[in-house]
């Protein structure tokens, strides 16, 4: 039965990335017999300056057609000027909504040669393995009433943090099962102390953790979480938090890893069904260069088998070979010159793509 994984490239440094992990798919593909077939579709961005719009019905409807999505990354400066309902992001948001990715899940795990790239002590972070899940397709990026509008005589722009029980109770779920595989703490981020959204958020999760009495449920104020990421964020297992707490807090958390450029999400819908793509974004500073770094899409790639098409095998020899290449001091530039100083081969985006081919093929 073959599987149908469509490919979003986007813009920036997406392409150049998407190039990369798409070989490794291929290699995988072959070497396991995976019957994977892609399409690729132009989206943010580069579908704009195609059609006028970031996401277009056919694109959308490939999408759901899909098995699986494959995301590089989206916008840059050009797109700035554009109406706000055509810009990139806009694209990328009623994507996640139509599809219902709600549940969206950014790892911050240091591979123990990076910890020197890390801005904290390597005390602090070595040995660092945290699951954020954010709720993705509710919360105040979707809110109504919205918008910018004339109040007595000035202009006034607003948007809502809404909540209903179901959503929180469903992601509040997936923050529990996810623990429960893990080391089965939950910290669930919020801010019941001010908002009234967050405390029925508080409310319902504890109603959730009745059914889960073997993992141990924490609750922490969005403002003390940011503090404790950057204070002690060994602390954590799986934080789970809404829409835009969760945006903010997954930033902190990759840059403490010292390389955004090697961490990858998933974004799942209740079925299993998920968008892949590196938690970076289209980094257009870079774009062209081949300084990106192409091992967080690769390593979406590894997710995608690991998670919704439960190619385990496929997953772990993708994973096993970027630490093997890791280990084998291949850097690019933003994970360069990271205390093994000697031992490093620097690298440009296609050169990584074949050091991880290469490691998958002789293992
Ligand atoms: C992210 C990004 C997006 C978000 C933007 C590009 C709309 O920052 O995936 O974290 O805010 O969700
Ligand atoms: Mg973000």
């Amino acid at each position: 039965m073959s599987k149908n994984v469509v490919i979003l490239p986007g813009d920036g440094i997406g392409t150049e990335i998407v190039e990369q992990a798409v070989r490794v798919l291929d290699v995988v593909n072959e070497t396991h017999k995976l019957g994977i077939e892609t399409q690729t579709f132009a989206f943010g961005g580069a579908s704009y300056d195609q059609s006028g719009e970031p996401l277009t019905e056919e694109t959308l409807n490939a999408c759901r057609a899909a098995d699986a999505i494959l995301l590089g990354a989206i916008g840059g400066p050009k797109y700035d000027k554009a109406p706000r309902d055509k810009r990139p992001e806009r694209g990328l948001l009623r994507l996640r909504s139509e599809l219902g990715l709600f549940s969206n899940l950014r790892p911050a795990l240091l591979y123990p040669e990076l910890a020197d790239a890390s801005s904290l002590k390597p005390e602090l972070v070595g040995g660092l393995d945290l699951m954020i899940l954010r709720e993705l397709t509710g919360g105040i990026y979707f809110g109504e009433p919205r918008g910018i509008e004339e109040r007595n005589g000035q202009r006034v722009g607003f948007n809502t943090m809404v909540y209903g029980e179901d959503e929180i109770r469903r992601i509040a779920t997936s923050g529990f099962e996810i623990a429960r595989q893990r080391n089965k703490r939950l910290c669930s981020v919020d801010k019941a102390n001010v908002l009234e959204v967050s405390e029925l958020w508080r409310e319902v999760v504890i109603d959730v953790a009745k059914d889960y009495p073997d993992v141990e449920l924490s609750h922490m104020y969005v403002d003390n979480a940011a503090m404790q990421l950057v204070r002690e964020p060994k602390q954590f297992d799986v934080m789970v938090t809404s829409n835009l707490f969760g945006d903010i807090l997954s930033d902190a958390a990759a840059m403490l890893t010292g390389s955004i450029g090697m961490l990858p999400s998933a974004s799942l819908d209740i079925n299993g069904k998920g968008m892949y793509e590196p938690v970076h974004g289209s980094a257009p500073d870079i774009a062209g260069t081949g300084k990106a770094n192409p091992l967080a899409t690769i390593l979406s790639v590894s997710m995608m088998l690991r998670y919704t098409l439960n190619e385990a095998a496929a997953a772990d020899q993708i994973d096993t070979a970027v630490a093997t290449v890791i280990s084998n001091g291949v850097r690019c530039a933003d994970i360069a010159g990271t205390g093994q100083s000697g031992k490093e081969t620097l690298v440009n985006t296609a050169q990584m793509g074949d050091a991880v081919v290469a490691a998958i093929q002789a293992s």
